[in-house]
């Protein structure tokens, strides 16, 4: 098996945390040792020896991941990190990887993003050895079972059982808010953003439907040529999995979380009895259900204040509703309209 991990994103929806030059999976959380992409890099290992796996990522974040794989202790080939001039989100990514590991035959190819957490890795490991079998004939997604309408996710509805996973019968990328509603309600899972299949399948499906990422990379020579020959940015959710029809869904129960958001940070996060989160020494006063991250050295005081996400960097402060801070990327799109 190989693994591709995907860890060129800028993670907008933690900002001002998570910044353009520093994204969230090099990020290393409160408390913890290793970072999200560390961390991914770990996992991989269960399933790939250390040369079979790729790291897609951006020109601006490769210096950063050899600095962090070298400080796992591993040696590295800097020919395993494979930089895109530019992002043109996971689709053509995914593909580069594939693109590279197909020069030497056709495998099953385990892709990672790089931004969740896993909480039982081994067992994913294992349902990933045990899922092989149906990438025969399927494209798979591991599906999350949903704790809520989250509109960030992708959503799938089993179809007929195969293997130890449902045919697709319908995958949606971040429906609306009532949809999602309606798809909790039928038994939809969300897409963990996790996928396994076969090259040579894969290598199909992108030619049937998504011709322009194909063609770009038959007609070059290097990546940075059949980037510069995709136009538009698309994801492998709406690219591949809303379009195949050759899609299988695993259920996992991994203890897998995005932390793609703050409010989803403040439910993995330790918390104090008054179910607080705070970095530091800041002083929360009759405050409850808050997550405070401020800069060393920058004391953060709160008086009477429930549900509040306050996080105080070196230039920005962001004060956000619990339970709102999805909204977090429409500030970060502002930034960049400013720019
Ligand atoms: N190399 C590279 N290039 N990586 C990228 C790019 C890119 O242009 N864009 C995103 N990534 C990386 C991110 O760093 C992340 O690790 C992963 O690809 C997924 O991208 P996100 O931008 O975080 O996607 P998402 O969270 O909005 O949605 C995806 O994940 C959800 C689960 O967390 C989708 O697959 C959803 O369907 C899924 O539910
Ligand atoms: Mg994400």
């Amino acid at each position: 098996m190989k693994v591709i991990i995907l860890a060129g994103g800028s993670g907008t929806r933690l900002w001002p945390l998570s910044r353009d030059r520093y994204p969230k999976q090099f990020i290393k959380l409160q408390g913890k040792e290793e970072s999200l992409f560390q961390e991914t890099f770990i996992r991989s290992l269960l399933l790939a020896d250390i040369d079979d796996i790729f790291v897609v990522t951006n020109e601006k974040y490769k210096f950063l991941v050899m600095g962090e794989v070298e400080e796992l202790g591993y040696d590295y080939k800097e020919n395993n990190i494979l930089v895109e001039p530019e992002a043109k989100n996971t689709l053509p990514a995914i593909y580069a990887g594939v693109h590279e590991i197909t020069k030497k035959g056709h495998d099953s190819v385990l892709v990672f993003p790089s931004d969740h957490k896993i909480a039982e890795g081994s067992r994913f490991a294992g349902l990933s050895w045990a899922s092989e079998e149906l990438t025969k004939d399927y494209l798979i997604t591991f599906g999350i079972k949903p704790d809520g309408p989250n509109t960030g996710y992708g959503y799938i509805s089993p179809g007929e059982a195969k293997g130890n996973g449902y045919v697709v019968k319908e995958f949606k990328e971040k429906p609306n808010y009532d949809t999602a509603v309606e798809y909790i309600k039928k038994g939809y899972y969300w897409n963990s953003g996790i996928f396994l299949f076969d090259s040579k399948l894969f290598t199909e499906e992108v030619k049937i439907y998504a011709s322009e990422v194909f063609d770009a990379f038959e007609s070059s020579s290097d990546l940075e040529g059949a980037f510069s020959k995709i136009q538009t940015k698309i994801s492998i959710d709406c690219g591949i999995m809303e379009k195949s029809s050759r899609v299988a869904v695993v259920p996992a129960e991994i203890g897998w979380n995005d932390l793609g958001s703050f409010d989803s940070l403040y439910e993995v996060l330790e918390k104090n009895s008054s179910n607080n989160i705070t970095n530091q020494n800041n002083i929360l006063l009759d405050t409850t259900n808050t997550f405070v991250h401020s800069q060393v050295g920058k004391l953060v005081a709160t008086v009477n204040v429930d549900d509040l996400i306050i996080i105080d960097n070196r230039d920005a402060l962001l004060i956000c509703k619990k339970g709102e801070s999805q909204k977090v990327k429409e500030i970060v799109d502002i930034l960049k309209e400013q720019q």
